[in-house]
């Protein structure tokens, strides 16, 4: 039997690399390319798996190019690239890499938070620039302690936040579409409905995928119920958040400002008003961007794509009722 064919688009370490050639034949694609006009139509319909990034983008006519395709096998938490749907009635498995980014993107979130809080960006300019000497100390900012910090999303990633909030004695509160009573009764965070969390939160982060529903979801109504004192957090994806109105916002003071891992565009143009403002910290879709988690990530993604061609069930996926379907088919 001849051996399964995959692409590969993400960054793959030397060493997993011969694993997967060792069972499969690679074929190599640029992170960025398309996937349709990299490869032409013959070679496309013998394509089993393939292992990329959020760049490439899985929609109807894509995966109809693919159709052979058993496994995308997504290099991240998120899977807004992929039409899951769709993907689900071609019988495409989507794997994404689940848990092992938490902590790092909790940090990311939690370090976001202490620098607008703290002014820690136009701080450290001011002691570069020479104003300390002769403008004196810069102006004084507030504490963390005893605010409050209200999540938008309760999933994991969220979870990790709000521990990380208990340690600075801030009151966490949260809004979820399913509430996490587990949390609540271990007192990690008391859930609010959507408009208080809104209204009471000092620092609002936004831990929610990106979908049809959620797409631009925090806009001028959300600023509008904000505190003039509070702040902004965006580690999860960046059309959750109009970032038109969030510019306006933070121009004409309805909040405090903003720290943002994520844009609406990616990269982020240097022309864009939110370079320009200075209250908001801005960070390059880092979040998960560490030695070890990043390695953490593609270790799974390349475990995902390798289980899924080689028909065992794979540890992270996001449509598992195509693997169910499949071994139901298996063993009829
Ligand atoms: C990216 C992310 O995956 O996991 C996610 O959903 O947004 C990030 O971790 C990262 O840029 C690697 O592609």
């Amino acid at each position: 039997m001849s051996q399964p064919r995959v692409i590969i688009t993400a960054p793959v370490p030397a060493d997993l690399r011969e694993q997967i050639a060792a069972r499969c034949e690679i074929i190599d694609v640029p992170a960025g390319n398309s996937l349709v006009e990299a490869l032409d139509k013959e070679q496309r319909a013998t394509i089993d798996g393939i292992i990329c990034t959020m760049r490439s983008k899985f929609d109807e006519s894509i995966l109809d190019a693919f159709p052979r395709l058993r496994v995308v096998s997504n290099f991240a938490v998120g899977y807004d690239n992929v039409n899951v749907p769709a993907a689900t009635a071609r019988d495409v498995l989507v794997c994404n890499t689940p848990k092992v980014l938490d902590g790092a993107v909790a940090d990311l979130t939690f370090g976001l938070l202490i620098c607008v809080a703290r002014n820690m960006i136009n701080g450290d300019a001011h002691v570069r620039n020479g104003t300390w000497a002769s403008k004196g100390a810069p102006a004084l900012t507030h504490d963390i302690r005893g605010k409050t910090l209200g999540l938008l999303g309760m999933g994991r990633i969220g979870r990790v936040v709000a521990e990380t909030a208990k340690a600075f004695n801030m009151k966490v509160i949260y809004h979820n579409r399913t509430r996490n009573t587990e949390a609540e009764a271990a007192g990690i965070a008391d859930y609010r409905d959507r408009d208080a969390l809104f209204a009471e939160s000092d620092f609002l982060s936004v831990h929610i995928p990106l979908n049809p529903e959620t797409r631009h979801s925090v806009g001028a109504k959300e600023f509008a119920a904000m505190k003039p004192t509070a702040y902004l957090l965006n580690t999860a994806r960046g059309p959750v958040v109009d970032e038109a109105a969030l510019i306006e916002a933070l121009k004409n003071g309805q909040i405090a400002g903003a720290g943002l891992d994520v844009m609406e565009l990616e990269p982020l143009p240097a022309s864009s008003p939110l370079c320009e403002l200075p209250n908001v910290v801005l960070q390059a879709h880092v979040g998960s961007g560490t030695v070890e988690t990043r390695r953490a990530m593609i270790d799974l993604a390349v475990r995902n794509l390798l289980d899924a061609v080689s028909d065992t069930r794979p540890q992270a996926m996001v449509n598992p009722e195509v693997w169910t379907a499949r071994s139901e088919t298996t063993n009829a």
